[in-house]
């Protein structure tokens, strides 16, 4: 069976899904997975920076303040109702720009950065090697990026009917064209011109059926994309959710998802 084709970034990214990423991104789950992402980019002050698919601006703004005043930070995103959040959020931090391009063609000099990084963002580009080659191109030589990126191949989320679990999360692997993109990212990305990869793993966890998780917000995401899709009607889904509820209720709730992350340096 053909995989269908992914909506785009543009039709995915409208203002309510942006809003609902941005909760989401906000909860304890995204925070420390940002707080670990950033530690091992290890911005340093004054450096040149590039948030790729910046979406709510939460990372730009934390790398923002991680390099300080002298430092510079460009988020890029395709989405206008993201870049909107993001500006908000950043409209105090003078070092913060950003700018609405597709990834795949970025009005920046070759060498223009210092440093880089993705989270989240590679997966939804069909066009993935021409997207990591332009990345290449923007970075200096010696510069550092860092790629985040999820296969929900990896995901365990425990439930009472497993065959509809499958049959989510199979749907759900059809909002991007690359659901598995973290097996063949490391030789992707040394093809584009980046040496010394490191391969890293930020498991998200979550033991309770709690609002303000990201597993809850994603039941909400995924659910409103996987209605209607692959025989999958509204009932299905929402009796899906009422379950993952009841797991909670039983203290059987149990979510974990892994995300791969990627530090490389530019040839
Ligand atoms: C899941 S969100 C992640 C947002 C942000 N990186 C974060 O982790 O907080 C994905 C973002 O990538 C952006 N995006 C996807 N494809 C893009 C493309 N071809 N060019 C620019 N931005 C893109 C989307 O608009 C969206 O804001």
């Amino acid at each position: 069976m053909n995989q269908p084709v992914a909506p785009s970034a543009e039709d995915q990214f409208d203002e309510e899904t942006s809003r609902r990423i941005e909760a989401i991104y906000l909860t304890p789950d995204v925070a420390n997975q940002r707080d670990k992402v950033l530690a091992m980019l290890a911005p340093r002050a004054g450096e040149k920076a590039l948030d790729i698919g910046c979406g709510p601006g939460l990372t730009t703004q934390a790398l923002a303040q991680q390099l300080g005043a002298t430092g510079k930070v460009i988020g890029v995103d395709i989405a206008a109702p993201m870049l909107a959040i993001a500006l908000k959020r950043c409209e105090n931090l003078p070092q913060v720009s950003f700018s609405q391009c597709d990834i795949l063609s970025m009005p920046y000099e070759n060498g223009s950065f210092d440093i880089a990084l993705a989270t989240q963002v590679y997966e939804y580009v069909e066009a993935i090697d021409d997207a990591l080659v332009e990345l290449a191109r923007v970075i200096r030589p010696g510069g550092r990026v860092l790629l985040v990126d999820t296969d929900w191949e990896s995901c365990v989320w425990a439930s009472s009917d497993d065959a509809r679990m499958r049959r989510v999360i199979d749907t759900w692997n059809q909002h991007i064209p690359e659901p598995q993109l973290p097996r063949t990212l490391k030789h992707r990305m040394e093809r584009a011109g980046f040496n010394d990869v490191k391969v890293d793993v930020i498991p998200l966890v979550n033991l309770a059926y709690d609002l303000h998780t990201y597993s809850n917000g994603m039941s909400t995401v995924i659910g409103s994309f996987a209605a209607g899709r692959n025989g999958l009607s509204a009932q299905d889904i929402a009796e899906w959710q009422a379950d993952l509820k009841k797991q909670g209720d039983k203290g059987q709730y149990f979510f974990s998802l892994n995300r791969y992350v990627y530090l490389a340096e530019r040839g």
